[in-house]
């Protein structure tokens, strides 16, 4: 079902910037900032990164100035105590990907504010205390800890050696099987946000009254997720690419990410208790309805693509929409002028669908919408569409349909708004 235009005139000018033969991604509206790693704009660096350095002598940077210094990717086995005494204005360490081992981290430092130590390729501890270990480290100021790719337990008591970390980045360990929020709660009062991305999880269930408002679990194999009602800090829960069939219900989420999991439905008592949520993506489930969002007056972005839906029925949506994904489902019709009276709603995405036609009164239930995209549906001329009286719409992405003809006689002027291209490319 390719998408060949025959034209019968030649474009003129007007034309041209209606239809266009020029292929153009539809944006993707589902992404959001997970803020998946450490960033530091720092001045004045030092980076000496996949040198091979195996030692650090003491006072190698010797400066007041210096605020950041990058070592990752050598062969460093370990940091003594005073290492950085010379750089007393240090804030930024990265030692990612050396071969330090916890019993070789020895760093005490009074101004460092972000520490990163990921991947090191140190061998495995074969202690037998192991479970009474201590940190040598002394660094009361640290807020900012990456420590991904761990190749041993995590004891959370050593979150003690970070008495005003905010944001931890424990990700990507097959040695994270289960966190006890407790321990949490107890030694890391100020934790944030949490990345526990790639881990072993299976089962997390957070009772401790924490203080945690962003919490990433993304790519675990999570069957069971489980939050206290009373729980009122957490702002932002990533739960992608996990094996949950339940979505959690959580009084205070705002950004709720559950795409690429085995849910099945979405009840209106669940959602009824989320009244915050502004962000939802419900992509890849299993799911056959759409969801009662009408009262969910703070919902923005609804993302329902790669599910199972079909029947657009007597819904009502959210109206305080401005994005809303339903690409890859297989919705072949969507008569919805009545119910669905989204005036904010700026970006629609039905591609991927079984689409034919659309009703001759669509745009006045979404009379703000700009982009929109229907590639791959079973269209078979533009007049099915009826954009033509969407005053505010930019762009149409039309390409994998069955339009074999477009009559430019019939007149693309009548059927395309003005400002608006349409991609059949
Ligand atoms: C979790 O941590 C708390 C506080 O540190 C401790 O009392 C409790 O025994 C721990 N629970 C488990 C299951 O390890
Ligand atoms: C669509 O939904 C309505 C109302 O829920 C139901 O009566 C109807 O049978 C459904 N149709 C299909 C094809 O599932
Ligand atoms: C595409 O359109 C042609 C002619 O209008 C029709 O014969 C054909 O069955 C259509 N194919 C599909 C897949 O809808």
């Amino acid at each position: 079902m390719r998408t060949i235009v025959v034209f019968t005139l030649l474009l003129t000018n007007t034309l041209c910037s209606r239809l266009s033969l020029n292929s153009k991604d539809f944006k993707d509206i589902d992404y959001i900032d997970k803020q998946l790693y450490v960033t530091y704009s720092g001045i004045e660096s030092v980076s000496l990164a996949g040198l091979g350095i195996e030692n650090i002598p003491q006072g190698m940077v010797r400066s007041n100035s210096i605020r950041s210094i990058s070592l990752p990717e050598n062969k460093i086995r370990e940091i003594r105590k005073h290492t950085f005494d010379e750089t007393p204005n240090l804030e930024y360490l990265n030692l990612a990907g050396n071969s330090i081992s916890i019993d070789d981290l020895e760093l005490v430092h009074e101004n460092l504010k972000l520490l990163i130590f990921d991947f090191q390729k140190s061998a495995e501890i074969t202690d037998s205390n192991f479970l009474t270990k201590e940190l040598k480290i002394r660094l009361p100021n640290v807020e900012v800890l990456s420590w991904k790719g761990l190749n041993h337990e995590l004891l959370l008591s050593w979150m003690k050696s970070f008495p005003k970390i905010t944001t931890a980045y424990l990700s990507d360990s097959n040695y994270i099987q289960m966190v006890n929020t407790s321990a949490i709660a107890e030694n890391a009062f100020n934790l944030r946000n949490f990345h526990l991305e790639r881990n072993v999880i299976d089962e997390f269930v957070m009772d401790a009254p924490g203080n945690i408002e962003q919490l990433y679990l993304d790519e675990n194999p999570l069957k069971y997720f489980w939050i206290n009602p009373n729980y009122q800090s957490l702002k932002i829960l990533s739960l992608s690419n996990c094996l949950l069939s339940e979505m959690p219900v959580i009084y205070s989420l705002q950004v709720l990410d559950i795409s690429h999991n085995e849910v099945r439905s979405v009840t209106f008592d669940m959602l009824q208790h989320m009244p915050l949520l502004r962000y939802l993506n419900l992509n890849n489930n299993k799911l056959t309805t759409l969801p009662e969002v009408h009262h969910l007056n703070k919902l923005e972005t609804l993302s329902l693509g790669g599910n199972l839906i079909s029947n657009i029925t007597d819904i009502f949506m959210a109206n305080s929409l401005k994005m809303l994904n339903l690409k890859g489902n297989n919705i072949d019709n969507i008569d919805v002028a009545e119910w669905w009276q989204l005036d904010r709603l700026e970006y629609l995405d039905l591609s991927h669908n079984k689409l034919n036609s659309l009703p001759s009164l669509w745009h006045k239930s979404m009379p703000m919408l700009k982009h929109l995209n229907l590639e791959f549906n079973n269209f078979v001329s533009l007049e099915n569409v009826q954009i033509h009286n969407f005053v505010d719409l930019r762009e149409v992405y039309m390409k994998n349909n069955n339009i074999t003809y477009i009559d430019i006689n019939q007149n693309i002027v009548r059927l395309v708004p003005k400002r608006c291209t349409v991609y059949v490319v």
